[in-house]
């Protein structure tokens, strides 16, 4: 009996393959997609392995050195060539599924050990004339493909068949990562809940004169010891002006009372990504410039979730973000002009210089195009139901900050503040649901004692 994750992989081939074949019109498919290879921390030492996502979002499968083909009408539609079984080497870095198991726990219609690739895929790849492939995994496999492709090319005037186009894979299996299903959405649900009991945990143990480390060290235990399989990405643990440092990853600093600790900081489960942020003071309360500046960041992010809703363009969520902002710092002064002047010529940008928000799921910044391919001349994409984003914005104000021409000096009360607040949100039939709404932003939240 084949478990539910097994049957959605296989149902994600089939219709990846009846889009391919439908793009492609008359012409007979083969898909091949190479797995990712091993990286390399230093010299022999390996770093633990991550399956490229596009990879494992059609098979499952999660070891190195292996490559998928998709052959819709063949006799073998699915094809795994796998690493061979080698007790010598998984004495070394671990058990191998092999060909058989490959066949039984990934449905596999028929799989090889992978010195065979070369042998064996020429029969698949004659028997169509329309080849896609995912570029960019494996640059040696893109080698290999593309000398494959050649040979098809040479070998016509004496096969009389063979591939005849190269085409990119990842245009039409993006847009279907877009869509997230209810057993993606479970997962993703998965990894915010370790990440929220993680988050609560940094908030509670945070205090002066402790390190940024430690509160990483925190976090990071905690998602390892409830069942993630790794950070999503390196946390963030920036405290004071570091937070002005959009990716600031050493988290060395020692935390100092009247400083603000900025987290970013999400686990990963069966490579599904949380991605969350909070703000909130080292001590117990937000000074009075602190305190402004969340209250604008905490509207901007309000605001922005509120256009979260099918139908609406994705740049329409950024644009209600900026416009709070841009409202906030005129009011506190560190803007000067006319509101609708300042949106128009984008003068968030010196505080709030990145994007409100990215696709989430398998990858951190998940796949997905964020404009409308149908329509050019839009500025975005339509929002649709299954679509996944964070909401994250933000106001920085480094110690060395420089205000944009015309604009007034920043007194030193506000320098050395960086704010955001990153929520993930998932788009719903009616409007959108907060995944991570149950962990707290409200001031009233953020101060302790
Ligand atoms: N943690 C990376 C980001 O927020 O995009
Ligand atoms: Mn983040
Ligand atoms: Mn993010």
């Amino acid at each position: 009996m084949k478990s539910a994750l097994q049957q959605e992989y296989q149902q994600r081939r089939q219709q990846f393959m009846r889009k391919l074949s439908k793009q492609a019109q008359s012409a007979d498919v083969v898909v091949v997609i190479p797995s990712a290879p091993m990286a390399i921390m230093h010299r022999d030492v390996e770093y633990r392995y991550r399956q490229n996502s596009d990879f494992f979002y059609l098979t499952g499968f999660d070891e190195p050195n292996a490559v998928a083909v998709l052959a819709p009408g063949q006799k073998h539609e699915f094809v795994l060539f796998v690493q061979a079984k080698d007790p010598l080497m998984e004495t070394w870095s671990g058990r191998r599924i092999g060909v058989e198991q490959a066949q039984v726990l990934y449905g596999a219609d028929r799989a090889f050990t992978i010195d065979k690739l070369d042998k064996v895929l020429p029969r698949y790849l004659q028997r169509a004339n329309q080849l896609y492939y995912i570029a960019d995994i494996d640059e040696k496999q893109d080698q290999r493909i593309f000398s494959h492709w050649k040979q098809q090319i040479h070998a016509y005037p004496k096969t009389g068949q063979g591939i005849l186009g190269l085409t990119d894979a990842s245009r039409v299996l993006h847009e279907m990562r877009m869509y997230k299903s209810p057993l993606e959405i479970a997962q993703l649900r998965k990894a915010m809940a370790i990440s929220i009991a993680a988050h609560q945990q940094a908030h509670h143990h945070c205090a002066p004169g402790k390190h940024e480390y430690e509160i990483q060290a925190l976090m990071e235990q905690l998602f390892l010891s409830a069942g993630a399989e790794s950070f999503a990405y390196p946390s963030i643990v920036a405290s004071g002006d570091n937070a002005c440092i959009l990716h600031y990853i050493n988290n060395n600093h020692k935390m100092v009372q009247g400083n603000l600790l900025l987290i970013d900081a999400g686990c990963s489960v069966g490579y599904y990504n949380a991605d969350i942020t909070r703000t909130f003071p080292v001590g117990k309360r937000f000074t009075p410039e602190q305190k402004a500046l969340y209250e604008i960041v905490l509207a901007a992010q309000l605001a922005a979730i509120d256009a979260v809703k099918p139908g609406q363009r994705f740049h329409k969520v950024h644009s209600a973000a900026a416009k709070v902002i841009t409202e906030g710092l005129l009011e506190l002064g560190l803007l000067r002009g006319k509101l609708e002047k300042l949106i128009k010529k984008q003068a968030w940008k010196s505080f709030f210089p990145h994007g409100t928000s990215h696709w989430l799921g398998l990858d951190v910044h998940d796949v997905g195009c964020y404009r409308d391919a149908k329509n050019p001349d839009k500025k975005s994409r339509k929002l649709r139901s299954g679509n996944v984003l964070t909401i994250e914005p933000g106001i920085y104000i480094a110690p060395d900050f420089i205000p944009a021409k015309g604009q007034p000096e920043v007194a030193d009360c506000w320098r050395g503040i960086g704010i955001r607040i990153e929520d993930n949100v998932l788009v719903t039939n009616k409007g959108h649901e907060v995944l991570t709404a149950l962990l707290p932003k409200s001031i009233g939240a953020m101060e302790r004692g």
